[in-house]
């Protein structure tokens, strides 16, 4: 049996195609394996942003790919079509985390009523939540639009909750407005709404660029919205906390160098514009640092208790849910020409904002 897969040039983005890959007949699994068909999965900037960390975060050893090549690691969902897996029934759906493939092959371990994992080897060297799956047959949360939503945003919205709880806890840093960059992709909107709708007296001031900025304006969780270029027509004597989904050297100089002391959290996130200067000059105020999720995970997993974080996120993507069906149009492709489609228009930044788009490589 073969799979057709997606592959990116390591050294260069631009450069992608399909190749077949052998999957092992379903006849001659493995104890314990799983064949799963790649049903449908979720395209962002965000998956761009795995391309470029693949060797430094390691995303390129999920899915192996031929010699400086890699597969692209996309959330979605995927149906069983073998098992060898005696708790696994072939027809059940998984959430989780697939290449940009038609198949894939795994080997299932802690196997619960909800999830499993892929214990397969050269997946070990990621968090556990790369290769974790929920198990989400007959969920309605994870069906049709509502399973869309999921695919598209729950990935991205755990951050924004974590920003938002971290900065809260923090009381801001003693600032009183958050500067978030890119303010139209998907991350930054989650973590608007929630500052919005949870935070009073803290302004929410969206930096985007002129395409976008009607669409921010729309968005109605963002209290000020600024061009790039008018970012420094904002007064530099009020303290502010800059939240980064655009990555942008020159822009953050640009910010640090105008608020000076004023700057007082400075959170990398994103790297959307890929514009980031590998050596970057000392900037005047609180220093630039790379917000690490799991910390901040590890951190309230341990204060809140088990649960706790969970419990706390569901009552956050409840409040956000709804607000989708406003906001996003979700827009279907299938098959690779779709998907080569939807990956060149990401990587050269023509998607626009109000889109969300669901692929599949199955024609
Ligand atoms: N650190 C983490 O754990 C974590 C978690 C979640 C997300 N993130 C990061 O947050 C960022 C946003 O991800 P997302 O999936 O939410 O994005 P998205 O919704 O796809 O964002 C699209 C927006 O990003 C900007 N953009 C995208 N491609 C561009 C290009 N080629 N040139 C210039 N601008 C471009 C544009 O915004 P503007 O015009 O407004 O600039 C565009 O409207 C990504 O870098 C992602 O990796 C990080």
């Amino acid at each position: 049996m073969k799979s057709t897969d997606f592959i990116v040039a390591r050294n260069d983005l631009q450069d992608c195609k399909f190749i077949e890959t052998q999957l092992p007949d379903a006849a001659a699994l493995p104890d314990e394996a799983l064949l799963i068909e790649v049903d449908r999965f979720a395209f962002t900037a965000n998956n761009i942003t795995y391309a470029q960390l693949g060797d430094q975060l390691k995303y390129w050893r999920l899915f192996p790919a031929p010699e400086n090549f890699g597969n692209i690691p996309v959330w979605g969902f995927g149906e069983v079509i073998a098992s060898r897996h005696p708790g696994i029934e072939v027809g059940e759906r998984l959430f989780g985390y697939f290449p940009m493939a038609t198949h894939l092959a795994i080997e299932a371990a802690d196997v619960s009523k909800r999830s499993l994992r892929d214990a397969a080897a050269h997946r070990q060297s990621v968090a556990p939540v790369y290769n974790a799956y929920a198990r989400v047959s007959g969920n309605p949360a994870f069906a049709g639009r509502e399973g869309d939503y999921q695919a598209l945003l729950r990935p991205l919205f755990i951050l924004s909750f974590l920003v938002d709880d971290f900065l809260n806890e923090n009381d801001f840093f003693g600032a009183r407005s958050v500067l978030l960059s890119s303010a139209s992709s998907k991350t930054a909107f989650g973590l608007a709404h929630l500052l919005h709708t949870l935070r009073k007296g803290i302004r929410v001031i969206g930096l985007t660029s002129a395409a976008h900025a009607g669409f921010v304006q729309s968005l109605g969780c963002y209290d000020e919205v600024l061009t790039y270029d008018r970012a420094t027509a904002l007064p530099p004597d009020s303290p502010v906390a800059f939240v980064d989904m655009a990555g942008n050297s020159e822009l953050r100089a640009r910010l640090h160098r105008h608020f000076g002391d004023q700057m007082k959290y400075s959170g990398r996130i994103g790297l959307t514009h890929r514009r980031s200067l590998p050596d970057e000059p000392e900037l005047p105020g609180a220093r630039p640092t790379w917000f690490f999720a799991p910390d901040q995970i590890r951190k309230r997993a341990r204060e809140w208790g088990p649960g706790g974080i969970d419990a706390r996120f569901g009552a956050a993507w409840s409040g956000f849910a709804p607000t989708l069906q406003k906001r996003l149009t979700v827009v279907e492709g299938r098959g690779p020409a779709a998907v080569q489609q939807v990956y060149l228009d990401t990587l050269n930044g023509r998607i626009p904002p109000a889109q969300g788009h669901m692929l599949a490589l199955m024609g």
